[in-house]
């Protein structure tokens, strides 16, 4: 009997030792979903106050246009061939840009046409625009958001004899389109000997109104006014500008400042065998005497002035992004001693 009692006692003892057990676990469990679910919330305050860049360069580049207004004879077609190479794996669209007789200045409707379609063009976004157009300044134009620019800028000489000798004898990129001056065996140098208009100086007027821009000014050869607006825009509307003649540099600078766009572009244009796309066929330099007399005219001065000022500034930009200076771990910034907390 006295042990029966005993037995009982013991189970009900035993019953609420299992109970008391269940619920301090129970207890800790909540404890421990309590604790994770503060983590998480001081977490979030943090993330959001904290400036990520990374994540927020990613949201932002999905709006991000990139206009190329590429000038004629410059290795355009090398660079744009990259671009269509790598538009598919990265993502984004590249749309030429097709003027009406491949005119280098817009009328004001289609200026203003054309801001707003590429701006409000969602479905095309990310997007490269490529064309023979002159700078345009978005700034005049009322969108809401401002593209990119880049381009490429080659020594004035190199790109007139270059121009002279591809409407003659065309290029290796579409061999059988006949040129508008196909058959005329005139070289550059009897050209300039005998002061023909196609090796005019003037012709070279070409690189300074492109950065100028759609202003009146900007068009007329020789202009002063002309020269400082192209130098103001290259530094202040531009992302970068390249030069021709160190294109892989161009390319890798744009990769690291754009890898939205350009990720691997540089080991693409390395091991494309298309990095030449685009030759003039059976072009011939010009003799010395040639390039003095050339280098005598205003145009050649002041053009060659805008390419000297491209490529000081692209070489301090370059040296920057490209790490060739003395620093050993690449450039990074971060955002502290943000308040209120
Ligand atoms: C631009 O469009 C015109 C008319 O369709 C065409 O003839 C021309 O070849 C195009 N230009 C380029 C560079 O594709
Ligand atoms: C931009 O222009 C293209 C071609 O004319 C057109 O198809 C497209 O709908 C336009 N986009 C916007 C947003 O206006
Ligand atoms: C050039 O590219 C083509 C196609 O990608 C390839 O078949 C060819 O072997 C390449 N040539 C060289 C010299 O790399």
């Amino acid at each position: 009997m006295l042990n029966l009692h005993k037995l009982w006692l013991l189970s009900c003892l035993g019953v609420i030792v299992v109970i008391i057990l269940y619920f301090q676990a129970e207890i800790a469990h909540l404890e421990e979903s309590y604790r994770k679910l503060e983590y998480k919330l001081t977490q979030n305050q943090f993330n959001s106050r904290q400036f990520n860049p990374n994540i927020l360069q990613k949201d932002d580049n999905n709006d991000l246009i990139v206009i190329y207004n590429r000038v004629p004879k410059t290795g355009s077609t090398s660079f744009v061939g990259v671009a269509y190479d790598l538009c598919k794996k990265n993502h984004f669209k590249v749309l030429h840009i097709n003027i009406t007789a491949n005119m280098h200045v817009m009328s004001l409707s289609n200026q203003y046409k054309f801001a707003q379609n590429v701006t409000k063009w969602q479905e095309m976004k990310p997007a490269l625009y490529h064309g023979h157009m002159a700078f345009l300044n978005f700034e005049r134009l009322g969108t809401s958001s401002k593209p990119v620019f880049i381009n490429l800028i080659r020594k004035p000489l190199d790109r007139l004899v270059s121009y002279y000798y591809f409407l003659r004898n065309g290029d290796n990129f579409r061999p059988h389109l006949v040129r508008k001056k196909h058959g005329d065996k005139m070289t550059f140098d009897e050209c300039v000997e005998k002061s023909q208009p196609d090796c005019d100086p003037n012709s070279m007027w070409l690189q300074i109104p492109f950065f100028c821009g759609h202003a009146a000014q900007c068009w007329k050869p020789g202009n002063q006014w002309a020269l400082q607006q192209a130098k103001h825009n290259l530094v202040n509307h531009y992302l970068v500008v390249g030069v021709t003649e160190e294109m892989l540099d161009f390319i890798s600078v744009l990769e690291s400042a754009l890898p939205r766009m350009f990720k691997g572009a540089t080991e693409h244009y390395l091991n494309s065998n298309k990095s030449h796309l685009r030759q003039t066929s059976s072009k011939i330099d010009p003799a010395q005497s040639t390039i003095e007399r050339i280098q005598q005219s205003t145009i050649w001065k002041m053009e060659n002035e805008l390419y000297e000022f491209a490529l000081e500034h692209f070489k301090f930009v370059k040296r920057k992004v490209l790490m060739k200076e003395a620093l050993s771990v690449p450039q990074t910034f971060f955002y502290e001693k943000i308040r209120p907390k």
